[in-house]
């Protein structure tokens, strides 16, 4: 059978491949990308970078095989007792999975919550999707976006986020000079198309998507529209995550008029957000917030993330510990949130940073 033979070419391509991966990425940029990748992602590092990266064998080789070969080498690995109930052991789709996540793992953000699960629940139950889901995450740094992404690879992925069905792209870093932005085009849609050869249901993640150059946003905007195809590929079962601080400021604002006039910050519904996100979007500069992305029915769901409280840190705090296998008393969680800025100057009510870096900073108040 053909497929024991290509099979050795697969993971010949694929080593090929990880060399050229970062040529276009100052040494720079590699460094940070892997900083990042390891302390605000968590991944587990690797000394070896590569693992980092995701790797997927170049363009060419991956586009010579029509789709349904790829389904024959699924089969083939089944055949293998490498079968799962989805019938693809990379993807677990988990629901059950991420809503107990979503509940236990993620404070403050009830919105989130229940929009990030119903959308991907309704969109994983439907077998015949007429578009690939795009989720626009928004609010400031340390609220959760990008933590509730990994909960959604982790749940959908076997290997989470390192899945070679998942894809993360941080802006600054994987697309770092406007002049290259041409050639960010073509490894961009290169990456999206060989990745979705490979694994139908594929996840991107674009972090800090407001530093999206426009040119790129028009380079992925035709895989997210309602095409049966594009090129003879469907990209209907894909998922695509957009993070950005976009409209975090008129978050902000409703949040803290919520807490001004005595109401529960639970009982902010997305019709108090939609409107002032969308009018915020429109006003702040960038590709992604000017994309017809944001302004046109592309993006499925609009997720607010919302300032985290005093009371939030100290839950983010407790789970760290809990990480660790520790349980300290609530005199030390109170340190551990006090140790944090918190705005505004008068109010003193939001955790400036979120409970972005709580994990670190943990170590400084052992029990
Ligand atoms: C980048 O890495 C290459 C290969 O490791 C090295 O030769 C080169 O000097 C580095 N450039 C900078 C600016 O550090
Ligand atoms: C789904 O996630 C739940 C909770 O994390 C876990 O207990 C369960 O074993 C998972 N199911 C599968 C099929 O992985």
């Amino acid at each position: 059978m053909i497929l024991f033979r290509v099979l050795p070419v697969i993971w010949a391509v694929t080593a090929k491949a990880d060399f050229f991966q970062f040529d276009s990425i100052s040494n720079v940029s590699t460094y940070y990308f892997n900083y990042i990748y390891c302390n605000i992602w968590e991944g587990e590092c690797q000394p070896n970078q590569d693992d980092a990266t995701q790797q997927v064998p170049s363009g060419d080789f991956w586009s010579v095989f029509p789709q349904d070969y790829m389904r024959t080498l699924t089969e083939w690995y089944c055949s293998l007792g490498q079968c799962c109930d989805t019938g693809d052991c990379r993807i677990t789709n988990n629901i059950t999975g991420l809503a107990r996540d979503l509940e236990l793992k993620l404070h403050g953000q009830h919105l989130a919550q229940s929009v990030v699960l119903k959308a991907v629940q309704g969109f994983l139950s439907n077998p015949e999707p007429n578009k690939p889901l795009t989720l626009s995450f928004h609010g400031w740094s340390g609220t959760g976006k990008n933590f509730v992404a990994r909960l959604v690879a982790d749940n959908l992925y076997r290997d989470g986020v390192k899945s070679e069905c998942v894809r993360l792209f941080i802006a600054p870093f994987h697309f770092p000079h406007a002049k290259l932005v041409d050639v960010y085009k073509g490894q961009l849609k290169e990456a999206i198309r060989d990745t979705v050869l490979r694994c139908q249901q594929a996840l991107f993640i674009f972090d800090e998507a407001e530093k999206l150059h426009p040119g790129l946003i028009d380079a992925v905007k035709p895989y997210m529209d309602h095409y049966d195809n594009v090129d003879g590929v469907s990209y209907r079962r894909a998922i695509f995550l957009f993070l950005s601080n976009i409209g975090g400021t008129a978050i902000n604002d409703v949040t803290l008029d919520f807490w001004h006039s005595g109401q529960n910050r639970e009982d902010i519904g997305m019709e108090d957000l939609e409107h002032r996100l969308r009018s915020e979007a429109v006003e702040s500069q960038g590709g992604f917030a000017q994309s017809e992305l944001m302004s046109g029915h592309l993006i499925d769901f609009f997720v607010p993330f919302l300032p985290l409280e005093y009371r939030h840190v100290k839950l983010c705090a407790r789970d760290a510990y809990a990480a660790r296998g520790l349980h300290p008393s609530e005199a030390i969680l109170d340190e551990v949130a006090k140790a944090m800025l918190y705005v505004p100057k008068e109010e003193k009510l939001f955790s400036a940073q979120g409970c972005k870096s709580i994990p670190q900073r943990v170590n400084f108040f052992l029990p």
